[in-house]
């Protein structure tokens, strides 16, 4: 299984980014532990962050063919970009939406995702460890898929 893991805006502060919010744990923690839990798992798990929309669009555009699945955090992109929502929707790789924290028991304006509707799945408000339950389920997710295939 090979399996894209994107981060959006802001997120390369994790550690010190509001750590009552997101915690204190790094996102090169959070793509190491992902590697590795992968690793054990028979699965490569490849990392990127952007503070760019555009350049999500691109790594999303490019996935099908060259990933099994994807893990995104689009940072407070989740909450606006039409353009991720018809990328994933467009490349058909399932995607598993991510947050660090619980969007839906924030600001309003957290509350409405552009990109759940386009999702096989949303994990949030584990901190760190939503990236990686996010991994596990997802892989498990297409296990059960390849074998009914
Ligand atoms: C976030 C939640 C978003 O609302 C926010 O804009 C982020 C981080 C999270 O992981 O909890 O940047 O995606």
């Amino acid at each position: 299984m090979r399996i894209l893991c994107l981060s959006g805006p802001n997120l390369q502060l994790l550690g010190t980014r509001e750590p009552e919010v997101y915690g204190s744990t790094t996102l090169a923690q959070i793509h190491a532990e992902l590697a590795d839990l992968g690793a054990a798992r028979g699965a490569t798990v490849d990392c990127r962050q952007s503070n760019h929309e555009g350049a999500l669009v691109d790594w999303i555009g490019e996935a099908r063919g060259n990933y099994d699945g994807m893990l995104l955090n689009a940072g407070a992109f989740t909450h606006t970009s039409l353009a991720l929502r018809d990328a994933i929707r467009a490349v058909q790789v399932p995607c598993v939406e991510v947050h660090l924290s619980n969007p839906e028991a924030r600001e309003p304006f957290r509350r409405r995702s552009r990109i759940a509707p386009v999702c096989v799945a949303k994990v949030a408000g584990f901190g760190a460890a939503s990236y990686r339950v996010a991994l596990y389920a997802l892989l498990d997710w297409l296990d059960a898929r390849t074998k009914v295939d």
